[in-house]
């Protein structure tokens, strides 16, 4: 999907769907699973995952790539070390690796993906690619970051069991009181209002954005789709 074509459907930083989960019911659900550390990097900050749509469909990998950032899961394969040197070698010259990994690897779905609660996601579920639910506790928050770039070959859905305990900003381009520094320069972030439990939004990922929880056992759904999904006939 050109960025022209992705523009003309994230016409705002979250455009809420018609696709709404019961927390009640989901958090119910959801309790007997064991969720993963996320990644391999600042288990410090309590951040989980469970996957609805991995590469194999199990629960049991022993390691599972649908639960970490692909680009450190890409660096950590090519055997690179956490030193400046590869940092600056791996990050400067993404564009020539043509094997790395990105959402759209993922494709199984895994047994969470049938639990009622998550009956909602019936229309997409054809369409889905690399899907988890996200479990963070105090603390727990990703820093800024982009997930989605151009031409893009997924779209993002994301939504929350809890927006009363959780903070999820974008980047704005204007001057202000809260400042973050990012790409080694400051920018000011705006909490994104109104968001209603349990409803799936369409996330324009393509901007910087970060999140971060001030309660435990804040739920986060977190969606890839085909750009073929026709996501118009899920607008609200
Ligand atoms: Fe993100």
């Amino acid at each position: 999907m050109t960025e022209e074509e992705y523009l003309k459907i994230h016409k705002k930083n979250l455009t809420p769907l018609n696709i709404k989960i019961d927390t009640e019911l989901f958090e119910k659900q959801i309790e007997k699973y064991n969720f993963r550390r996320w990644g391999d990097k600042f288990h410090e900050y309590p951040r989980f995952g469970l996957p609805l749509v991995n590469e194999n469909g199990s629960l049991n990998n022993d390691i599972d790539p649908s639960c970490w950032p692909l680009d450190r899961w890409n660096f950590v394969k090519k055997g690179f070390k956490d030193t400046d040197e590869d940092f600056t070698e791996f990050y400067n010259n993404v564009e020539k690796y043509d094997d790395l990994i990105d959402e759209t690897f993922f494709t199984i779905p895994t047994e969470v993906l049938s639990l009622s609660s998550l009956n909602p996601l019936q229309p997409i579920k054809e369409y889905l690619l690399r899907s988890c639910i996200l479990r963070f506790d105090t603390m727990g928050h990703f820093k800024p970051h982009f997930d989605t770039w151009f031409p893009t070959k997924w779209l993002r859905l994301w939504g929350t069991t809890k927006p009363d305990g959780c903070v999820f900003r974008y980047e704005v381009d204007e001057p202000g009181q809260t400042w973050v520094e990012t790409k080694k320069c400051f920018k000011k972030y705006v909490e994104e209002i109104n968001i209603e439990p349990g409803r799936l939004y369409l996330h324009d990922s393509a901007k910087w954005h970060d999140v971060l929880a001030y309660k435990d056992n804040v739920y986060q759904f977190f969606i890839a789709v085909e750009t073929r999904c026709p996501i118009e006939e899920f607008l609200l």
